[in-house]
């Protein structure tokens, strides 16, 4: 069916509240539904394209067809939080957090099948915006002028695609009543993207001659116009490409653990959403990481209790044996569990205006594991402009607002993950800044850098209370925080030597002679600095572990690392101390001569110059320098942390 232009609709869709949003996808939970994504900017078509798709198929709306705008939510019901998709979700919590993504999601269905499409922005910066949208889409309509050919943008966007899993490429070479229908334009534009895809891997792709405005080749093919094209219409391409639900149904038993349901004493379910294969009762699984087995017992889902459940949905198992279990674990096919592992080589994609800081302590969310971990420098970043020519990588000491690199990541405990092309529920993971909240960034993880289980704890039996108890003290970590120059180290000197009068256990870590040896290969950018403070924290903590009072004087400038290593120690035993010596009073006292330097562009990165200083914002303890003389504030550091045992 084609129109014209005079009789085109208004292609108008309803909004959808998000509970009929949840209702609807529940529903249609992989029964024959396809996600898609168009990518294209404005100018190719995409809207008269989706709207042409919505109105052809004639939308279904007793089905509530409609288009989820960016800023609405997706509430889950309690327990019941809608993990359609690992990426999304998290995603869909940052939306919340008042962060624009413009995905919208629109509904469509044809008598065949049923469709959800997120539409993106093609805009340069908008790579986040599309790796959103693209995260569970299991093919993508890439739209090209006919007019203009393959772009940088066309090879951004199916890179981007084919990163992020979607293994069905369209391409979509629209307008083509604007060259007459001509066919030689047309196998012009497919050999290019061929020789393209061809570069980066991109194995099978479906080109299609279309006109949105027209409606040729969109639900029946060839258009008279085009009788040379012998190919499917783009309806029909759509109805019949492989869902991957189909396909995670073919792989081993997994199911991320999201919550543990428990209402009464007689009755212990778990309950997720299958991330692949298939599982019945009588099934024999394994929960990972702890490696225990059982049996299903039963299964529950929405609507009863299903002989066999399958990926995609969401469901209650109950096993016959009480093992420990809990959010988090995965539990999986006995005979063919997944790994565990503690680092990892990744791509991620940033989405922070704050750039990526190597070391820092991020959360990390992969299905429903959360944990602490830190990215390297990255190994390169991606210049997706250049995909398959020699300026392909980068080199890269962090990522910027939508960059792309490969890096390496580690995870403060194992986490059960497989790699991303084998799984995107167990693969794709988000980074959540931790005083923030907000997603910073998305990634795949490729391999395990090494099997977590090759390293142990090792049981010790003296334990830190008796190594303490020997002493007659309780550890504590006195973290003296503040600017180059500010009498961190003079004055933790004169409260180590009362301490010491005190017949009191203790050592004194200092910037300047740990740079010395322990971390003699660290210099003064930021990934330096966390490292520098991630060490010192490791040798703190050991030492508490010793029974000692450690003092510690480093300038320690960010609050991210400050509260790190806080949460590495037992409650209370650190205390933040900020020497709080304003900038122009430091400068002027000079010790080192460093400043002096630092103005005259001698020394860079240098603290409160031309690097920051994040102030602490609820230190136990603040001396002012100005108005205390040393001894003074030593005394004062001495009473506020009595007593000491
Ligand atoms: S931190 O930022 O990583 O915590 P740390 O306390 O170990 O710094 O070392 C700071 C000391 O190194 C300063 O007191 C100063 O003597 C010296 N230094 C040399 N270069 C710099 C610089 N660029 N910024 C700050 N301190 C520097």
């Amino acid at each position: 069916m084609t129109h014209d232009a005079s009789t085109e609709p208004a292609y108008r869709v309803d909004s959808l509240v998000a509970e009929d949003i949840d209702a609807y996808l529940e529903q249609h939970q992989n029964k024959g539904l396809l996600r898609f994504i168009t990518c294209g900017s404005v100018d190719d078509g995409k809207s008269t394209l989706i709207g042409r798709l919505l109105y052809d198929s004639k939308m279904i709306f007793e089905d509530q067809l409609a288009s989820l705008e960016s800023d609405s939510k997706r509430v889950g019901t309690q327990g019941q939080e809608l993990d359609f998709a690992l990426l999304v979700d998290g995603l869909a919590a940052e939306r919340e957090q008042g962060i624009t993504i413009d995905v919208a999601y629109r509904f469509f269905a044809t008598e065949k099948r049923k469709f959800i499409v997120a539409d993106t922005p093609g805009h340069e910066q908008y790579t986040r915006n599309m790796v959103t949208g693209a995260s569970t889409a299991d093919l993508a309509v890439i739209l090209v002028d006919a007019r203009k050919g393959v772009l940088v943008q066309t090879r951004r966007h199916s890179y981007l695609a084919h990163l992020i899993g979607i293994r069905h490429l369209v391409l979509a070479v629209n307008k083509m009543d604007l060259v007459d229908y001509d066919r030689e334009t047309f196998d012009n534009i497919v050999a290019d993207y061929r020789a393209f895809a061809e570069e980066i891997g991109i194995e099978e792709f479906t080109a299609i001659p279309i006109s949105g405005f027209k409606g040729d080749n969109i639900t029946s093919a060839p258009s008279p116009n085009t009788p040379w094209y012998e190919g499917p219409s783009l309806v029909e391409r759509l109805e019949t490409v492989e869902v991957a639900g189909t396909a995670a149904q073919a792989r081993s038993f997994r199911m991320p653990v999201q919550w543990v349901n428990r209402p009464n004493l007689d009755f212990r379910g778990f309950s997720g959403l299958i991330a692949s294969g298939t599982v019945k009762p009588g099934d024999t699984v394994r929960v990972v990481p702890s490696g225990k087995t059982s049996t299903i017992k039963s299964i529950v889902t929405f609507d009863g209790e299903p002989g066999e459940a399958v990926a995609g949905q969401s469901v209650t198992l109950t096993l016959t044996d009480e093992i420990d279990c809990s959010r988090g674990d995965v539990i999986a096919a006995a005979g063919d569990p997944p790994q565990a592992s503690d680092q990892f080589e990744a791509t991620i994609v940033w989405m922070s205006d704050e750039a990526l800081k190597p070391g820092r302590g991020y959360w990390l969310k992969l299905a429903t594991q959360t944990v602490t971990a830190t990215v390297q420098e990255p190994k390169y970043e991606i210049n997706v402009n250049a995909v398959g020519s020699p300026g392909e990588h980068l080199a890269a000491r962090t990522l910027g607002l939508n960059a792309i690199g490969v890096a390496e990541l580690r995870t403060e405990r194992p986490i059960v993950f497989e790699p991303y092309d084998d799984s995107r529920a167990l693969g794709g993971f988000i980074l959540i800044d931790k005083m923030t909240n907000a997603t910073v960034g998305a990634g795949m993880l490729h391999f395990s850098l090494r099997r977590a289980e090759n390293v142990h704890w090792q049981p010790t039996t003296i334990t830190r209370e008796e190594h303490a108890g020997l002493k007659n003290q309780r550890p504590r970590v006195l973290w003296f925080t503040g600017l180059s120059g500010s009498g961190k180290s003079t004055i933790a000197n004169a409260v180590e030597q009362k301490l010491n009068l005190m017949n009191r256990h203790t050592f004194l870590l200092d910037g300047d002679n740990v740079r010395h040896g322990l971390n003699r290969d660290l210099g003064f950018t930021e990934a330096d600095r966390i490292e520098n403070i991630r060490r010192v924290g490791e040798v703190a903590r050991l030492m508490t572990d010793a029974g000692l009072i450690v003092l510690t004087a480093f300038i320690s400038p960010f609050r991210a690392e400050r509260r790190m290593v806080r949460e590495m120690m037992d409650e209370g035993e650190f205390i933040e101390i900020f020497v709080d010596t304003p900038l122009d009073v430091a400068e002027a006292r000079d010790v080192k001569g460093l400043y002096k330097k630092a103005r005259a562009g001698e020394l860079k990165n240098f603290t409160g110059i031309d690097s920051p200083y994040e102030e602490p914002e609820n230190a136990e303890i603040r001396v002012n320098t100005v108005d205390m003389t040393v001894e003074e504030a030593a005394d004062y550091i001495v009473s506020r942390i009595l007593p000491l045992k």
